[in-house]
């Protein structure tokens, strides 16, 4: 599990822990994601951690292979690691929107580049990739955020035609509005979220935990959640009117 020191990740590592997974959470901050293991430890639930930046290919594999020594291959891979403030291209530095495509896209792409070949080889896998609603329809104001999502969108699209027939499934799950740190840790996005979106409710990150869990038994090309979403992107005109007109001006 990626992103597992906060919010989706997180809520999604305790759930599985306590349905039965052996978990290793992997992020940056080790402080974080040592709490939540000694937590899920203490109620007698197998989980471990590795911290480190997953964007880096060398960090990646060297985490990797210390999981693949430890516990073996994975039967499934949820990539939750995702930053990235809302901004306009102008307000963005070349070295910002680097870091951007670096959580999410290059993190994922980094952790199943690793373990694609095993999971060939074994003719099994589950991964799955937590995306925005900017991926299937942008908003203003959040250029570089938007292009990181679908660049992750891309590589579920991507690796859905690859993995046609080899018992590996990929899934992109969209949430609306999460009530996790996100917004915290990427000071200036919340006031850039368009009105429109106050028509639909905040998810709770357990409640995103539940959705994921339902995917990993019953893998989706793609999946969105709440309904609401759901039904909003089957229309991406009107999707992209209503972004436009109700999103955050210069
Ligand atoms: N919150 C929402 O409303 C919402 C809605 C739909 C989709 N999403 C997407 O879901 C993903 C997760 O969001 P969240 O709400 O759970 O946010 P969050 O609470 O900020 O969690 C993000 C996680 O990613 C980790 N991370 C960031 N950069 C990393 C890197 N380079 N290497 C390893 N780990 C890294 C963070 O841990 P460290 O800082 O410790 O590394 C943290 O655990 C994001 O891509 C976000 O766009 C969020």
């Amino acid at each position: 599990m990626t992103g597992a020191s906060s919010g989706i990740g997180e809520a999604s590592s305790r759930l599985l822990a306590q349905a039965g997974y052996r978990v290793v959470l992997v992020a940056r901050s080790k402080e974080k994601l040592a709490a939540v293991c000694s937590d899920l430890n203490d109620r007698g639930l197998e989980a471990h951690f590795e911290a480190g930046d997953l964007s880096t290919g060398e960090v990646t594999q060297a985490i990797m292979s210390r999981i693949e020594h430890l516990l073996g291959v994975p039967n499934v891979l949820i990539h939750a690691a995702g930053a990235g403030a809302w901004k306009f291209i102008e307000e963005t530095t070349p070295d910002e929107a680097r870091r951007m495509m670096d959580a999410p896209y290059f993190c994922a792409f980094n952790v199943t580049q690793f373990w694609m070949p095993h999971f060939l080889k074994r003719g099994s896998g589950r991964i799955l990739f937590v995306g925005s609603p900017a991926s299937l329809s942008p908003w203003p104001g959040a250029t570089g955020y938007v292009a990181a999502r679908y660049a992750l969108r891309g590589l579920n699209e991507a690796l859905y035609q690859d993995l046609a027939g080899t018992g590996v499934t990929t899934t992109h799950v969209v949430f609306g509005k999460v009530s996790s740190g996100y917004f915290q840790h990427n000071p200036g996005s919340e006031a850039r979220i368009p009105k429109a979106n106050q028509l639909s409710r905040t998810i709770p990150p357990e409640e995103c935990a539940r959705v994921i869990e339902r995917l990993i038994d019953h893998p989706k090309r793609e999946y969105c959640y709440p309904a609401l979403i759901r039904w909003f992107f089957r229309f991406p005109a009107l999707a992209r009117w209503v972004g436009r007109e109700t999103g955050f001006r210069h």
